[in-house]
């Protein structure tokens, strides 16, 4: 369950001397800004983007055809562009298809390291409609919010428990889901702990100073500080000279942010720098069992399947191709690829099925042998290879789990199939199909030997017929 738990943080500066009501701010150096592609840790992608691009500070943005193959391009209207608009703003990916569509996002550091994951939705009136969607945002199997409003970033830190990150967008009957950018930014793990969870940010403001956002490379986490200002509050700026001691703070809140504060009462401490709102998400669902979602892909793979199968195989809702057991994490149970236009084997990534109980195979292309492993599936209780061109005998194993009532088996339309007990009876069809051409052979030689010896015993007055 969501919004159990309010996590602040808050950096209060009682004990820095001297405060000046009004100062010229930190002296800073000026940090030449990197492009963030050259940056580890940092993925960052203009979604429905046909070019690589920049944004305000610099940053690099790349394309999103490596991350998703559903979906389909767009920009925002017109109206909705001006000179101060980022360009990933301007260009959108919508998903009019499936329930579920999902970026495959894989930082190079993996599993279980903490990341910023920010979501960036401008709808702009992309489709004419005027009407902004409203759909659900997902970080892998688990909820993550609600996507409302026409314009609004979400962003959660999170510890993968798989290599990939997943985000996915799921439609839920009330708009067209879409999205504008997506960044991902690897923290360090001793920060930001959640558990089990995630945090998911509320708000992340930077008090006093100026209005502009700071974030990279001023915040080498490229955290976002918004500003804010009210009426009561008296802004104040740390002397220009003060070195801020951050060094052992792994947080790394920018000199900038630490820089500036608000007081309500001037000249008197305390004051307020800058202070983060999360909230706690319980990320309680676990992913399908790995084992089972990299068989099933590679299943698809090996066929080349088409279909529009994103994200984990059994949540929100199972592939259609499959169903899932309801319980933690969740394996696949059953496989239906009928008439599916299988051809070749079938594949041995089957076998990783392993808590499979029904396999539907019937009325593709399949040929060779159906293969022992299919009777060492131990909860397999529902077989149809029906209707392909599978060859030679079937498997004794299978035979006898079938014939002691723990599997139904279809194998009818495989004219090249044979039982263990009854494959003479093929056999028998070889041979009766070698023998009579071996005799045809033999027998024209001896003719023409025949014939041979007929014309010299003619010539010799002798007529003699031999077979041997
Ligand atoms: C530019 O467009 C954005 C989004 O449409 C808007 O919020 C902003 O106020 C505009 N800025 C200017 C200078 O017109
Ligand atoms: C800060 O600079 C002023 C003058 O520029 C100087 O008098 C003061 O000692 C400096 N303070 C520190 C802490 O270095
Ligand atoms: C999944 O289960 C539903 C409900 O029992 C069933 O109708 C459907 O055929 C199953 N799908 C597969 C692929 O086994
Ligand atoms: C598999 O799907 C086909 C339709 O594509 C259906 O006729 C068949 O009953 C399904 N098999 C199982 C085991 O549900």
């Amino acid at each position: 369950m969501a919004a159990l738990v309010m996590v602040f943080w808050v950096w209060l500066a009682f004990n820095i001397p001297p405060i000046t009501p009004s100062g010229r701010g930190l002296s800073h150096h000026d940090q030449k800004r990197k492009l963030a592609s050259t940056i580890p840790g940092f993925i960052s992608v203009d979604c429905g983007a046909t070019l690589q691009n920049y944004d305000d500070s610099n940053m690099f943005y790349q394309t999103d055809t490596r991350f998703i193959s559903a979906g389909v391009n767009s920009q925002i209207s017109s109206e909705f562009i001006n000179s101060s608009l980022n360009m990933e703003l301007r260009t959108l990916r919508y998903f009019p298809e499936g329930e579920q569509n999902c970026y495959t996002l894989k930082p190079e550091q993996g599993r279980s390291n903490n990341y910023l994951i920010r979501a960036v939705f401008m709808y702009g009136n992309y489709d004419g409609k005027n009407e902004t969607p409203v759909f659900q945002l997902y970080l892998g199997v688990n909820s993550w919010t609600t996507v409302k409003d026409s314009y609004v970033v979400h962003e959660i830190i999170y510890a993968p428990l798989t290599d990939a990150i997943q985000v996915c967008l799921v439609n839920k009957d009330n708009g067209t889901p879409y999205i504008s950018a997506l960044e991902v930014r690897q923290l360090d793990n001793s920060l930001y702990q959640s558990g089990n969870g995630a945090l998911a940010l509320t708000s992340r403001i930077n008090l006093g100073g100026s209005n502009k956002i700071i974030r990279y490379a001023d915040d080498i986490y490229d955290r976002k500080w918004n500003h804010d200002q009210k009426n009561e509050w008296i802004p104040v700026t740390l002397a220009p000279n003060l070195t801020i001691e951050t060094s052992n703070n792994g947080y790394k809140v920018p000199d900038k942010v630490l820089g500036t504060a608000v007081n309500v009462d001037s000249g008197l401490p305390p004051i307020l720098n800058a202070y983060e709102i999360y909230q706690h998400k319980d990320f309680y669902r676990l992913p399908t069992i790995e084992k089972d979602v990299d068989a099933i892909i590679n299943i698809i793979n090996t066929y080349g399947i088409i279909g529009e199968w994103q994200g984990d195989p059994c949540f929100p809702s199972s592939w259609n191709i499959l169903n899932c057991s309801s319980i933690s994490p969740p394996n696949i149970i059953s496989l239906n690829l009928s008439s599916r236009e299988l051809t070749g084997n079938i594949a041995v990534s089957f076998s990783n099925l392993r808590t499979i109980e029904s396999l539907d195979l019937s009325h593709n292309q399949l040929t060779g042998p159906i293969p022992e492993f299919l009777a060492q599936l131990p909860y397999l209780r529902d077989l149809n290879l029906m209707g392909n061109q599978l060859e030679d005998a079937v498997p004794k194993a299978l035979m006898e789990k079938h014939n002691s009532g723990g599997l139904t088996l279809n194998l009818d339309g495989n004219p090249d199939l044979c039982l263990v007990g009854s494959c003479k009876g093929k056999n028998r069809k070889v041979v009766a199909i070698v023998a009579p051409t071996v005799s045809v052979v033999v027998f024209i030689i001896l003719c023409a030997l025949a014939i041979y010896r007929i014309r010299e015993k003619k010539r010799k007055g002798i007529f003699l017929m031999h077979f041997s």
